[in-house]
Parts: C-alpha cells; structure tokens; sequence
C-alpha cells in the first residue's frame, strides 16, 4: 500500500514516475471539457474521501474533479463536521472510513494527525497540507517547471518570505529531483531545522542568503508564499508584514534573477503584500499553469497509492 505522506519518504524514482504520468495523462486530454471522462478510467468503482480541516479552493476542486475524470467517485468532508472534530480519535476513524472508502486525502493542521491517519487507514491516505509540508504542490509546481523549463535538475530556485511548510516540501523536493535552493527571508522565519536536515540526508544543496537581491542572481525560478499561513495566529500579521516586506517579490527583484526565471506562488495570494500584481500577471508568472498542474500530478499521485 503507497500512503503518499511527504516527498522525503516518498522514493525517488516513484516521484519521477508520478510526475512522468501526470504529463502523459495531461497530454492525453488534450484540450478536452473538464468534465470529460479520460479514456481509461482506472479510479472506476473506487470512492476517495476527500478530508477537509482547513479551508481550501485549490486542493479540493481539483481532487474532486481529478477522481470524477478518471472515473471514481468523491465524498467531500469537513472535520468539523465529522465526529473527528467532536473527540473520535484519528485512529478510530481511519478504521472506519477504510471499510468504506478506498483512499483517504486529508488536509489537516498537525503532521501527527497525518501519520495517525497512514498508521490506522488499511487504505492510502495522501497528504493534502499539514502545518509542517504541502507535498503535492510542490509536485505540481516541479510539472510546472519541466513545462516551461525542462529538467529541473541543476536548476537554481530561490524561495523569498516565510519558511513555511511549502517551503518544506520545496527542501524535500530539492533533494529528491536535485535542485539548488536557496532561502531568503528575515532569521525569525527560518525554515525547521529538521526539515533542512532531511532534504540535506537526500543531497539537497539549500543555503540561505539574507539579502533578497544577492539571492536571487542567476535564479531560474523565484518562489514566495503567504505571509501569514492558515495555522498563523492572525495577531502575528503586523510583525509578520514587518519582518517579510524586504522580501515581497516585485519586479525589481525579479529583474534581478536570470531573464527567463519563472514566478511561482501556491495561492491564495495577498496581492500587493508578498508579490506585486505586475508579477503575477507579468509574462514569467506560470502561477494558473500551477494551479491546474494540481489536477494533473495528484491524479498520477492517486494511481500510484492505488496501484492503477
Ligand atoms: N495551494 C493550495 O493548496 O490552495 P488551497 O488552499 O486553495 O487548496
């Protein structure tokens, strides 16, 4: 059974496969509606329980609408609503749900929740966000820039703000696809030292530059987040505005990377506070290539759990 936790655990050559299938299966549709079935329908007759406690637009559409085109089908759920979020343990309900279900996708707060769930579930479980990593964005985004770009290997990414959790998976990644990463951003919001040493245990080549121009010469993708993540207590936004402005991705700093450096960003965005509108739109942003890469990657992420 391939639970699809994070992408330090994940091995190396599955995340290639994955993302080899996503861009066949994405070049397959070919332009097609989208809500026109694949022409093999390898989710039939399976049911994905599609577990929510945070809010989401990306995630969840693009699940449901991933399940529903290789012909499976979607139960949405919200914890709060689940007797979850009214003291049923993680363990309990991962045994529940695996006698009715054939795959588990939860976004949830606690990385601790995940792993209960994997320990339980006697079905794959995927990891949809956690306060600690966003594995499956970050596989969409490494399809993005193999879109544009081709091989990612080799390749400089720089991330500027919050070393945050999708940041995290950006540090696994960098270690299982062999990028150079760097991070800038303000010394209160360095990433986890852990999560550095688990992509560095892979090879990972990550360094940290406080100067957000310095950072960014020769980059061939800049990359920045939120600054107040949805797990962020909302009374930290002040100081969090303040420690983050140096960082905030205009065109200036773009300017500063290599000409044909890509702009990435997972969304929602804040524009005007991290990333200024004129990069968003400006012609290196592949920001809405990424949001549909969700579809693609987590369709071929889903296969592989299920072996289909
Ligand atoms: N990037 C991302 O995970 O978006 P949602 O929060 O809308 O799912």
């Amino acid at each position: 059974m391939n639970h699809f936790l994070d992408l330090h655990t994940t091995a190396q050559g599955d995340l290639r496969a994955i993302l080899d299938q996503a861009h066949q299966m994405k070049t397959a549709r070919n332009g097609r509606p989208k809500g026109a079935a694949d022409d093999s329908q390898p989710l039939a007759g399976h049911m994905v329980a599609l577990i929510f406690e945070k809010p989401s637009t990306r995630t969840r559409v693009s699940f449901d609408v991933g399940v529903r085109q290789m012909g499976g089908q979607t139960m949405v759920l919200s914890g709060a609503d689940m007797q979850l979020g009214h003291g049923e343990t993680i363990a309990d309900t991962a045994r529940v749900l695996s006698r009715y279900v054939d795959l588990i996708m939860i976004r949830t707060f606690e990385e601790a929740v995940l792993q209960e769930m994997a320990e339980y579930a006697s079905v794959p479980v995927i990891n949809g966000l956690t306060n600690r990593t966003h594995p499956c964005q970050i596989m969409a985004d490494v399809m993005t820039f193999e879109e544009h770009r081709g091989p990612i290997t080799g390749k400089k990414v720089v991330w500027s703000g919050d070393g945050n959790n999708v940041f995290a998976s950006f540090a696994h990644a960098a270690g299982q696809f062999g990028f150079d990463l760097t991070f800038t951003g303000p010394q209160a919001l360095d990433p986890d030292p852990a999560v550095l040493g688990e992509a560095r245990a892979l090879g990972a080549d990550i360094s940290v530059e406080r100067d957000p121009y310095k950072a960014v010469a020769g980059a061939d993708l800049i990359v920045t987040d939120t600054w107040v993540s949805m797990h962020d207590p909302q009374s930290a936004r002040e100081r969090r505005h303040n420690q983050l402005y140096p960082y905030k991705v205009t065109t200036d700093l773009m300017a500063a990377a290599n000409p044909d450096a890509l702009f990435m960003h997972c969304l929602p965005a804040h524009r005007g506070d991290e990333v200024d509108s004129a990069v968003m739109d400006g012609p290196n942003s592949v920001i809405f290539d990424e949001a549909e890469n969700r579809l693609h990657a987590q369709k071929a992420v889903m296969r592989w759990c299920l072996g289909v």
